[in-house]
């Protein structure tokens, strides 16, 4: 089977105002004149831009996403949303599971599974992310604790077109500390592994992107790593400069 294709993602978190769209455009324009190398170029912006934003990506190279979903279609959830009104902006991918929801709404991994299911019935591709804690990593708990996140919010009917796995260490997310190249590999040899086990071949071609304190200048090393098949970016993706020298790596 061939590589699967790398994504850069940018998780724009609780940033962005309707001025922001001067980065978006920035993007968009950097992206068309060199291109993305052999990369998919995705943002996921706040909700409140995702309009916005799908006027300016509509057509280039880059894909619009969202960073949390609801796991009904509709209905009485003052304040939620919906995959399906998330794919009625226009955007391909939603972000569900982000340890940030996890820790600031109690996210289980039922809950992350419902939402990614409630991803794929609206017919978006859905970015499932997993990571350990400091403690979790220092007791050396890493592994079991991301299997252990895996096994709990991947739907069973899961597939290499609709699924996208980040592996984010908690404590390497908008600290500037990361991983070894060796501990990247590690973990996402355990992932691959892990998926292979469950899905087979979709298991193979599912992509395994590393997020956590991603910048231009370590995103080539991080971005080698056998079996990192892309990165999720948090604050590097909020200015086109830094975002578009991440995605050098794949130039
Ligand atoms: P960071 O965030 O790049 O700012 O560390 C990554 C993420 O949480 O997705």
């Amino acid at each position: 089977m061939s590589a699967p294709k790398p994504i850069a993602a940018g998780n724009w978190k609780m940033n962005g105002l309707k001025a922001s769209a001067v980065e978006a455009r920035s993007l968009v324009e950097k992206v068309s004149q060199q291109g993305s190398g052999d990369a998919e170029v995705l943002i996921c912006p706040p909700f409140t831009l995702l309009g916005l934003f799908a006027d300016i990506f509509g057509g280039t190279g880059v894909t619009l996403g969202a960073q949390d979903c609801h796991a009904n279609a509709s209905g009485a959830h003052t304040g939620d949303i919906s995959a399906e009104m998330i794919k009625d902006t226009g955007a391909d991918y939603v972000i569900v599971g982000h340890s940030e929801r996890r820790a600031d709404h109690g996210e289980s991994d039922a809950v992350v599974k419902a939402k990614a299911e409630a991803a794929y019935r609206a017919g978006l591709k859905a970015i499932i992310c997993v990571g350990e804690t400091e403690g979790e990593r220092d007791s050396d708990k890493t592994i079991d604790v991301v299997c252990g996140q895996l096994d709990g919010s991947i739907p069973d009917d899961a597939t290499a077109e609709t699924t996208v796995i980040a592996y984010e260490p908690v404590w390497a997310i908008g600290t500037g500390k990361t991983p070894t190249a060796d501990d990247v590999k590690e973990v996402h040899a355990a992932i691959r592994d892990n998926l292979v086990k469950r899905f087979g071949a979709a298991g193979e071609g599912m992509r395994l992107l590393y997020g956590g304190s991603v910048k231009p200048s370590n995103a080539e090393e991080l971005m080698s790593v056998a079996n990192v098949n892309g990165a999720l970016v948090g604050g590097a993706s909020l200015k086109a400069d830094d975002f578009d020298g991440i995605i050098n790596a794949y130039r």
